[in-house]
């Protein structure tokens, strides 16, 4: 059954969103929603990329890692069960209610969930050996990003390394063949960037920053293809996670939502469609 963009789900969702400012203490940049509101997108979004970040994260026993914007918490989980009894995993989100998903995601002893905002990261006890950041950076301004990434550093044990795991370029977005649902999601996600006031190349942006300041760096990017419905569904689920911020700084009417909604729900029926979906920049730091 295709999901209308004018079903009732829709108008449930948007207009309370619009209406009600968050309880929670949020990151003031991050125009994505939180807590169940984004649940399955977050869910999605692992099954597409943990593989590739564990095959980069190379965990094994007995590491301690530390993880700045887990979300709900699904790749600390894997992490944990790889570092084993002897190791240790810490993730931190600023949003109060992803570390209340991701406490109930995820209960093993060695995994331990705490609210805090990356720029807070020097407050955080010891060292580690991987230190992780994925689709965070991305959500920044690039002051920001420049404060953040050596508190990361000046948290990594001698012989560590920080993974980070951003969007290349949003520029890199593509479909094949083109399809109109795309194209006006393309745009929504633009005007997403330009609310959190990020840098639209944030991946390549941080590469070259790391280079320039003579950091100790290797550098992968993939681009996974959205082959099944569910995955297709990331788009359209990404579209109703940022419009509650979108329709409240009218960067968005409704209608374009309501549009864009539509057409990928076409999209995500087509077997003949496959979109791309963001190029992620792989960039592993090391501390000698
Ligand atoms: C797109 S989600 C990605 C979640 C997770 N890293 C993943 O890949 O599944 C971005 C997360 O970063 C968190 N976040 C945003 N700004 C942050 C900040 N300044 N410090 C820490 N976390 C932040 C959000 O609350 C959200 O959970």
């Amino acid at each position: 059954m295709t999901r209308k963009a004018n079903s009732p789900w829709i108008y449930l969702l948007v207009p309370t969103l619009c209406l009600q400012p968050s309880l929670q203490a949020q990151e003031p940049s991050y125009a994505l929603s939180t807590g169940k509101q984004d649940e399955v997108r977050l869910a999605i979004l692992n099954e597409l990329h943990n593989p590739s970040t564990l095959s980069k994260l190379n965990i094994t026993p007995g590491v301690r890692v530390l993880t700045l914007g887990c979300g709900i918490g699904l790749l600390e989980l894997e992490i944990a069960k790889q570092a084993g009894h002897h190791g240790y995993v810490l993730g931190t989100d600023v949003s109060a209610e992803q570390i209340f998903i991701a406490e109930q995601n995820c209960d093993v002893e060695n995994l331990e969930f705490c609210q805090m905002d990356a720029l807070h990261t020097d407050q955080v006890k010891g060292t580690f050996d991987r230190i992780h950041c994925r689709y965070v950076l991305t959500h920044l301004p690039w002051e920001n990003i420049v404060t953040i990434i050596p508190l990361l550093y000046s948290k990594l044990t001698s012989g560590g390394f920080l993974l980070l795991e951003e969007i290349s370029a949003i520029d890199s977005l593509f479909c094949e063949p083109p399809h109109p649902g795309y194209d006006l999601w393309k745009i929504v996600v633009s005007k997403q960037f330009a609310l959190q006031k990020s840098d639209t190349s944030p991946g390549l942006r941080i590469l070259h920053y790391l280079q320039e300041q003579k950091y100790r760096v290797l550098h992968t990017s993939y681009q996974p293809i959205l082959r099944t419905k569910r995955e297709k569904s990331i788009l359209s689920l990404g579209i109703l996670s940022a419009s509650k911020k979108l329709l409240q700084e009218q960067l968005c009417t409704l209608k374009e939502i309501e549009e864009t909604l539509e057409l990928l729900y076409q999209l995500e029926q087509d077997t003949a469609y496959s979109p791309r979906y963001n190029e992620i920049s792989q960039i592993i730091v090391l501390k000698p």
